[in-house]
Order: structure tokens, then sequence, then C-alpha cells
């Protein structure tokens, strides 16, 4: 495993920009907000100082409601290097901020918790890294506070405690089918393809991406959303999509308890104190309005019909993260993730689902980084033996095929880009 350690960091040196990483050169070629907070907790042990960097450059695209934009577009790339491209997006330009176009969606709040694991790495090795880590963490955490209340303030569709996703893009989870249901309200017009053609289809497998018709719905919630000032009053009268995710919502509920942390090394005790009793409500929210008692699983709920969704996705065994979870709740997600619609690695859908397609993105492959969060959810619960059986399943993964970014379920074939660098990273921290 000497050998996959170095594989993993060449990985990290090869897909570093200067001032913040790339997830993949050709797929995704500018950064992205999800992928920086996994990528900072492998950068931790071979690179600290460019995790905090990578974390500043996306921070310092905030905008000023507090959201953390989901890509932040690198000047240096060509506009028909990625699509949809900042012209696409068209964001309103913000005061003060570096000349840095970004997307005006968000992706799940993860950051916190990889600020608190790069600090937490640093402080246990001694040394020079301690105060450069609580300088970036007191420059971060006011900023991961704002991105904390846009979520829970703005984006609060359904008035339940519970923020809303407005695009699947959002979820970090593309084409799951958790949204397909909700999906069936947005409008796909297809011939917008034909004005705005896929960039994704020249640099990876057609049948290992969403289709054209999920294509054409992603574009025209973009759309949407922009052409409404990229607004989130009265969302579930002005949008056709907003659902609340259980994964998202449950790492928007671990950040709150990472922000506990950050805010104890500050010294800012009362704030910690209530990082703390957010994280209790978000998870009470969770634990009542996402869990389906007739199956004892975690749905999607649609914000606008106020549906669970009828998909068995990865993201419902998320909320594993949350440590005052009730008991019984984590008894079935351990149930549900070793039946036979998941097992571990799990896929990131339902096996036994007729939409299983094991080479589609989110509707089947195997993703690493859902599985480190699974298994950081094991250890939260004191599940030892289960946790240490997904580290090293995950690990053989990696060793036989590659720092894919995602994998056959049955076979392990790596699929999409080859050298991804949350894959890299991840392994890092399961070998460490
Ligand atoms: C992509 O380009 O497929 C990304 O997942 C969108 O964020």
């Amino acid at each position: 495993s000497a050998e996959l350690w170095q594989s993993a960091a060449r990985v990290l040196d090869t897909n570093w920009s200067g001032d913040h990483m790339v997830p993949s050169r050709r797929l995704y070629p500018h950064q992205w907000s999800w992928d920086t907070a996994f990528i900072a907790v492998g950068l931790a042990f071979v690179n600290p100082a460019r995790a905090w960097r990578d974390l500043r450059s996306l921070f310092e695209a905030q905008w000023p409601d507090g959201r953390v934009p989901h890509i932040v577009f690198d000047p240096a790339t060509a506009e028909d290097d990625y699509f949809p491209g900042p012209g696409f997006w068209n964001v309103p330009a913000y005061a003060g901020r570096r000349a840095r176009g970004s997307t005006g969606i968000v992706q799940p709040p993860l950051h916190a918790l990889a600020a608190w694991e790069v600090y937490r790495h640093a402080a246990a090795h001694g040394a020079g890294g301690v105060s450069e880590a609580r300088t970036a963490l007191a420059w971060l955490y006011p900023r991961l506070v704002a991105q904390q209340e846009y979520l829970t303030d703005r984006r609060d569709a359904g008035g339940s405690g519970l923020a809303s996703i407005v695009h699947p893009w959002e979820s970090g989870l593309d084409n799951s089918p958790a949204w397909d249901e909700a999906l069936g309200n947005v409008p796909a017009d297809l011939a917008l393809l034909e004005r705005f053609p896929r960039r994704d289809l020249a640099v990876a497998h057609a049948a290992h991406r969403p289709t054209d018709l999920d294509y054409a719905r992603y574009i025209g919630l973009v759309r949407n959303y922009r052409d409404g000032g990229y607004s989130d009053t009265d969302l579930t009268q002005r949008h056709p999509f907003a659902v609340e995710c259980p994964a998202f919502n449950s790492i928007l509920g671990t950040a709150e308890l990472a922000l506990a942390q950050i805010a104890g090394v500050l010294g800012l005790t009362g704030d910690a104190r209530r990082h703390r009793d957010r994280a209790r409500d978000i998870t009470a929210a969770i634990a009542r309005r996402l869990w389906d008692p007739v199956t004892r699983t975690f749905r999607a709920r649609d914000a606008r019909t106020g549906r669970l969704s009828p998909a068995r996705c990865v993201s419902g065994l998320l909320p594993l993260m949350l440590p005052d979870l009730p008991a019984d709740r984590v008894t079935a997600i351990m149930e549900e993730a070793r039946s036979e619609r998941f097992g571990l690695p799990a896929p990131s859908a339902d096996r036994t689902a007729a939409t299983f397609d094991t080479r589609r993105y989110w509707r089947g492959p195997v993703w690493i980084n859902v599985n480190w969060l699974l298994r950081r959810g094991m250890l939260v619960h004191g599940l030892r033996g289960e946790a240490e059986e997904l580290r090293r399943a995950m690990l053989r993964l990696v060793h036989e095929h590659g720092h894919y970014e995602y994998f056959h379920p049955e076979t392990g074939e790596g699929l999409g880009a080859p050298t991804f660098s949350w894959t890299a990273a991840l392994c890092l921290d399961l070998l460490a």
C-alpha cells in the first residue's frame, strides 16, 4: 500500500492548478465545491498548505448572501472546455470579490468538516502547521457560518427546518433515481441541447453519464433559476424543483457539529453551544420529515408536493453520520446497507430496482466519497468492525482498478474520469 499512497499523491500533484485543485483535468477543468472538501481531507496528509489554499480559493468566490458556488471557474480555461460555462450561468457581479466567475447553485456543505479534519491533523502533528491551521480556521469560520445560514434560512423551501436543493447538481448525486419523480414536473426541451451541446460526452462514455433527457432538464432548471436572478424567494411557486435530500441535510447537520468544534478552538463557547443545538434540530427534522415508517428507510422529500421519493438510494444511508440519530434509525440503516439492495461498499442505488444501471453515474456505480461518509457514520455509532470492513473494501477497489471517479458495482471496473482527485485524496485518509 506504499504504492497506493504514492499513486494517490501523484494524482493530487497532477490535478493541482496553482491555487486550486481540479477534480480531473479533462472532464472537470474548474474547481468544484464539495470536491474541494473531500480533497482537503487527503491533502492534510501530503500538503496541508494546499488544503487551506484550495478552501480559501473556493470561499473567495462566496456570494454576499452566503452561498458557496458549486463551481468556481478558472479564467485560464476556455469557455467551451466545459458546459455550462461562465457565460451560460451569467451570475451577477458581486463587489469586492476576486474576478473568477462561478455558478449560482451550491453543493453539500462539507467544508466545515474538512477544515476541522485538516486542523485536527495539524494539531496532532504539532510544529509550525498548527498556527497556520489556526489562522486558516479563523479566516474560514465566519464564512462557513454564512454558508450554513444561507442554507438554513434562504433554502428552507418546505418550512421544515431542512434545506432544499433547487437542482440535482446541488446534491452532487446528479442523476440519482431519488430525483426521478420530482423531475417529472420539470419540462425537458431536447432542442436546448442542439443550441447548447453537451461537452461531457466529448470526454466521457455516453453510457456512463446522465442521459440527454436528464441534461435537457438540468439546463432548463439552470435557466429558470438564473432568469429569476438566483433568488430563493417563493421557491416552491417559482421553481419546478425543490427537494429535501437526506444526504445533503445530514452533511448540513454534520457541518454544525464541526463548526462547534472549530468555535471551541477559537474560544467562542456560546457559538459552539448554538451549533450543537442546530445540529440536534436538523437531526430531529431529518428523522421526522425524511423517514418512511413503512419501509423503515430515509428518502428524499419533494418540497413542492410533500411526497417522499419511491427510490431507495445511497443518500438514504447517510443520516448515519449524525450522532443523535435515534437508535432504531441506526439499526434500520445498517440493515438496509447489509441487505441485497446495497451491500458494502454501497452502490449508489438499490441493486434490485428496475432503474439500477451498473455504469450510469449515480444510478448504480460505487463511489468512494459516499462510502467514506458512510464509514464515518459507522465510526460515529461505534460500529468498528463494519467500518473496518468497509475501509478495506474501498482500498481493495482502488488498489485493483485505479483512482477512478466511480466503479462498476459488480466487476469493480473503473468508470468516468481515470485520475479523480477525491478518490485519491480519500485513499490517503483511509490508508493513514
Ligand atoms: C458535471 O459536470 O457533471 C457535474 O456533476 C455538474 O456539477
